[in-house]
């Protein structure tokens, strides 16, 4: 791969959500988690695990769930209503599933932050989306669930944090990207405009 096929992955890297009802092979699932495994982490803590979850019953607990977490966000902003904008509840019965969690207690305390264990598990999550890009699968994290409940779902101890899940598996949209202009993202050397606007 040269550096341009890079650029290029990362750049048509979409969020996928709708998936063919065909089972992704143990082999790019494993190289999806090596993926995962070799991101960076404060200090090498490793404080993120990933949940592969194959059971047909626990992927139907976490659909109901993926509705109910959906349905109570609606409560706030009707985006999240079955007619609104972000109303679709995330397949998680098609598509590979697998849940990523993070220990708070693997966490670096320093002068401004200790929250390392969930930028770490952020980064695995990326790795593992650029993964499955170039192995020919779609993909998306979900961060919607109400996490306790997914919690209790996974076994997940209730002092670690659920981040969410991130699925993958053959895509059945092209989904199109849009990102602000560089030069909205981008400053050189200082913030831009007044500090106190
Ligand atoms: C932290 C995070 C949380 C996300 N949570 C959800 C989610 O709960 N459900 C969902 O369908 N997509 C989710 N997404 C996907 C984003 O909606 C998507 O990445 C964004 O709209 C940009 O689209 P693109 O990835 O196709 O460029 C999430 C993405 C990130 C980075």
């Amino acid at each position: 791969m040269t550096s341009e096929d890079l650029a290029e992955l990362m750049r048509t890297r979409r969020a996928v959500r709708k998936f063919e009802d065909r089972a992704v092979p143990d082999e790019l699932v494993t190289e999806i988690l090596e993926a995962a495994r070799w991101a960076p982490s404060p200090a090498n803590l490793q404080p993120a695990r990933f949940i592969w979850v194959r059971d047909a019953g626990l992927k139907h607990q976490l659909q109901d769930l993926a509705g109910e977490s959906k349905e109570l966000s609606a409560y706030w902003d009707p985006i999240f209503r079955p007619d609104g904008k972000s109303g679709l509840v995330n397949d998680l019965i098609r598509p590979t599933v697998i849940a990523v969690c993070s220990d708070p207690a693997k966490s670096l305390t320093n002068v401004h932050a200790d929250n390392g264990f969930e930028w770490a598990a952020a980064m695995s999550i990326y790795a593992m989306w650029l993964r499955a890009q170039s192995l020919g699968l779609g993909a998306v994290f979900v961060q919607h669930w109400i996490t306790e409940k997914a919690k209790r779902i996974l076994n997940v101890p209730l002092r670690w944090t659920f981040l969410g899940t991130f699925t993958c598996g053959y895509a059945v949209e092209s989904p199109t990207g849009t990102r602000l202009p560089r030069e909205e993202l981008v400053s050189i050397d200082r913030f831009p405009g007044p500090a106190h606007p």
